[in-house]
């Protein structure tokens, strides 16, 4: 059982009082919504809430977040030569289907320019780049970052805050779908095995304190762990984890929505039988803070970002389901070498050492099996492409999924 206030995970850096302040309002907004809540939110509903509320949550309140200053860096926050990999998969796309692109929660908007820059360097440049993006904050910063980057482009550059708009579309949507972790900040619900069934781990008050309280799960739940295919005979219990119908939902909607194109998702994340393995019985959750990376998601309510791991087989099924075909999957070393990485890193002169240096050792970071190369994974699901694309060509991994 964890309580809040006066945890402090050992190690984490002291936030501000200004900070103090902020996250007092968030945890006093999840009060209430316990209060009306018979005493006990989901986590998933808490999640939701320490991200999302609005004015609030770690999204949608102006904390930095992304870089040095901020709690995390993203791959683009890297390195310029992420986005402009991606820009070849997305240019290859473009060229069988036409179209616009989207891409799912911009961040900083470093990505949008990124791949907008490339694709003007290829004379490829979509007519539209949609940015879907359900924080106003963060609209924001992309909008200006855009603005201050490619001023001249700006005006191909529309914002949504949900995917309604794609959906009334009657004709459907034609281009490429882009997420960049992404689906890991979808709220997730938790789920804890014991002897005598499936419980839901949810949030509960004990006097001022928010603390982890278990009840059995709701059906549909009971439902979803049994799809898992998990031999709790096999596990230590409680064996913990997570579901996540809100990204089922996502890529349902998503894949359902594309009339020709494809959708290329990027986050950490395994196939089912290794997300759900015996031996990985705390789950995934992680929580990121100043740089800091630890588990307790209820240590200052919307100062830190809360985050779990990808389960790639469920994203490939929802697609699939919903009439997609699944055209790839693969590590992201893998995928970012086979759209010439490398080559695009050439184009810089080795021996301009200042310039040189600070991009290799990004690429190598995105590249390393130690770091991010092999945890984080690519999954492109299609309609109306018989091409293979470029970024699965080699490695493809479909048959782990
Ligand atoms: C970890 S950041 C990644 C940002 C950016 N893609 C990058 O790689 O730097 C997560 C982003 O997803 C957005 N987000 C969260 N939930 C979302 C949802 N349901 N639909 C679209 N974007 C979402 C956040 O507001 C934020 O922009």
């Amino acid at each position: 059982m964890s309580t809040f206030p006066g945890r402090n995970p050992s190690g984490l850096p002291q936030p501000d009082d200004d900070a103090r302040v902020h996250a007092a309002r968030v945890r006093s907004h999840i009060r209430q919504r316990i209060e009306a809540g018979d005493g006990w939110i989901p986590f998933a509903v808490f999640m939701d809430l320490a991200l999302h509320a609005p004015g609030l949550g770690y999204y949608a309140a102006g904390s930095q977040k992304f870089g040095r200053e901020g709690d995390f860096v993203t791959a683009p926050e890297m390195t310029p030569l992420f986005g402009r990999a991606l820009a070849r998969q997305v240019a290859e796309i473009l060229e069988y289907t036409g179209g616009e692109i989207l891409e799912l929660g911009g961040g900083t908007g470093v990505l949008a320019v990124d791949i907008l820059g490339e694709l003007d360097h290829l004379g490829l440049l979509p007519a539209r780049y949609r940015i879907l993006e359900p924080s106003a904050e963060l609209a924001q910063r992309q909008r200006q970052r855009i603005h201050q980057s490619l001023p001249t482009m700006i005006d191909r550059v529309e914002w949504m805050d949900r995917l309604d708009g794609l959906e009334s579309s009657p004709a459907g949507f034609r281009g490429v779908v882009i997420a960049n972790e992404v689906l890991d900040a979808l709220p997730v619900h938790i789920l804890a095995w014991r002897q005598e069934g499936v419980f839901e781990r949810g949030v509960a008050l004990k006097g001022d304190k928010l603390v982890w309280e278990d009840r059995p799960a709701s059906c549909s739940l009971q439902a979803a762990a049994e799809g898992l295919g998990l031999s709790i005979a096999d596990c230590e219990v409680p064996y913990v984890s997570e579901v996540c119908p809100a990204m089922t939902d996502l890529v349902t909607r998503l894949a359902q929505s594309i009339d020709r194109g494809a959708v290329l998702l990027i986050d950490y994340g395994f196939p089912r039988a290794e997300y759900y393995h015996p031996q990985r019985n705390g789950g995934t959750l992680m929580c990121h803070y100043r740089h800091h990376v630890h588990d307790d998601a209820l240590f200052l309510p919307g100062l830190q970002d809360i985050t779990a791991h990808v389960d790639f087989t469920a994203v490939a099924e929802a697609g699939v389901d919903a009439g997609c075909q699944l055209a790839g999957y693969t590590t992201q070393a893998q995928f970012l070498l086979n759209c010439g990485i490398t080559e695009l890193l050439a184009r810089t002169p080795a021996d301009d050492v200042a310039a040189y240096l600070p991009q290799s050792t990004a690429v190598q970071k995105l590249l390393s099996p130690a770091e991010m190369g092999e945890l984080f994974k690519v999954l492109a699901l299609s309609r109306g492409i018989d091409a293979p694309l470029l970024g699965f060509a080699e490695g493809d991994r479909i048959g782990r999924l």
